[in-house]
């Protein structure tokens, strides 16, 4: 596997986090807690630990995670964020939309179409990336995004889409996808931005390959043309969904 051409960061040391004279602990979301066999509520036994040793939980820097800059623009989260999967994914899946002639709109929807995935979470990804991006994009660019996620379950060969090979090993071959999913399915097909989300669809399958790696800078014109970063950073520009780039820049606060 190649390496990706992700920034190394800067670190601080532990004795330089906030909350150094502490042991710092970490509670994971309480989503990711539910259903999980044999994993046991963490939350009581981290509490008394913390009454009888003092450990605090984290709030702030964690050591572990590169120090994102003070006014963080989009490529900062897939440098310093993105797992490599998703860091990946997305920069090959723009890059095939660009080196196939697509427009800017659709490459800018294939740069971030999994953006949720990448560092906040995985259920409804397309809803909540959606979501993310649409103060800093068009209409049209979040539209697709959202709707991307049930367009991947319904085939459209006259686009040249089929059901994912990949989704028949995900889910099990007689998987059916939700109510919810196929009613959005059924709205996206007559409307006027159907191709572009369908062409996220389609650039989105060839995109898992270790031994390719797309530079995130090559995006940087693009990204200045249809994502309208704002002057303050993302996560401290006060917009309604400020919140949850803050909460990938500090993914490990208590509260
Ligand atoms: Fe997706
Ligand atoms: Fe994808």
């Amino acid at each position: 596997m190649t390496t990706p051409h992700r920034k190394k960061g800067r670190f601080v040391s532990a004795a330089a986090a906030p909350q150094a004279e502490h042991e710092r602990m970490v509670l994971p979301q309480p989503i990711a807690n539910f259903g999980s066999d044999g994993v046991a509520e963490p939350e009581a036994p981290m509490l008394k630990h913390m009454l009888d040793t003092g450990a605090v939980f984290m709030m702030g820097q964690n050591p572990a995670l590169p120090v994102m800059p003070d006014k963080p623009k989009l490529l900062d989260f897939f440098h310093y964020r993105f797992n490599d999967i998703a860091f990946r994914h997305l920069l090959q899946s723009a890059k095939t939309a660009l080196d196939s002639g697509q427009s800017e709109t659709v490459v800018i929807a294939c740069l971030l179409h999994d953006i949720s995935n990448g560092a906040l979470i995985r259920t409804d990804h397309g809803y909540w990336g959606a979501q993310m991006i649409a103060p800093y994009v068009s209409e049209e660019v979040a539209w697709a995004v959202q709707y991307h996620q049930a367009l991947r379950y319904f085939a459209d060969e006259s686009a040249g889409f089929k059901y994912p090979d990949a989704y028949n090993k995900f889910f099990g071959a007689d998987y059916q996808p939700p109510e919810y999913i196929r009613k959005a399915h059924d709205e996206a097909r007559n409307h006027r931005w159907y191709m572009t989300s369908r062409l996220i669809t389609i650039y989105d399958i060839y995109a898992f390959q270790d031994d390719w790696d797309v530079d995130p800078e090559m995006f940087t014109d693009i990204i200045g043309r249809h994502f309208k970063e704002p002057a303050e950073g993302l996560g401290f520009d006060n917009s309604p969904v400020a919140h949850m780039w803050r909460t990938m820049i500090w993914p490990n606060n208590f509260l």
